[in-house]
């Protein structure tokens, strides 16, 4: 089973979320589907169902001592960055793989929280990421061979806009099944901080 383990975002903040998407008429965007879009902090990918309790064992115990704390979501931004070229660079600039909404309150704890969880899971064996941790709520992603061309009109329009803030009071495990009509998530356990 493939696993994941996230910050959840409240509902009302989903459905602010789901208003870029609602600002876009380019097919090239593939969204995630509405009420899915989460905060990823550790991807763990092809797990044996058999390891799940221990895993469940270990979330506990890295959120016991936590305290919750506030995330907030503003603004967009893609992966690889949008950047107009500079002045003389003839490189054709990357397209975007990635829409994403931007984190601008708890970062701090957020990373915080991903490299505890980091170390719980390369106790249990799981690969350590070799990326530097950037937290960002993916809101779609780019279909094969194709190429949005609004990106740049929505980083625009929505880039002061804050899409919430709310307190984060624990973690989830998710199961996530890849199927034709895009990922389907589930909730294996959720681990709230202080218990
Ligand atoms: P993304 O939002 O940056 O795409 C469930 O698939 C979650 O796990 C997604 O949010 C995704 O992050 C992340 N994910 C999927 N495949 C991954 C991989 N190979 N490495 C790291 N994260 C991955």
């Amino acid at each position: 089973m493939r696993l994941f383990v996230a910050a959840e975002i409240p509902p009302e903040v989903q459905e602010k979320l789901a208003s870029v998407r609602g600002a876009s008429r380019d097919p090239a965007w593939r969204w995630v589907a509405a009420g899915n879009v989460h905060l990823t902090l550790k991807f763990l990918g092809e797990t044996d169902e058999g390891r799940v309790p221990r895993i469940k064992e270990e979330l506990a115990a890295v959120c016991r001592p936590l305290t919750p704390f506030e995330l907030g979501l503003t603004g967009l931004g893609t992966l690889p960055p949008l950047r107009p070229p500079a002045e003389g660079d003839r490189r054709t600039p990357r397209p975007p793989r990635v829409l994403y909404a931007g984190l601008d309150r708890g970062t701090v704890e957020l990373r915080r929280l991903a490299l505890v969880i980091e170390d719980a899971a390369a106790k249990l064996g799981f690969q350590k990421e070799r990326r530097l941790f950037t937290p960002h709520a993916t809101l779609a992603r780019v279909r094969k061979e194709q190429r949005p061309r609004d990106a740049m009109e929505l980083l625009g329009r929505f880039g002061g806009e804050s899409f919430g803030v709310w307190r984060c009071g624990g973690i989830t495990l998710f199961l996530s099944e890849l199927g034709p009509g895009g990922a389907r998530y589930t909730a294996l356990g959720e681990f709230p901080f202080g218990i």
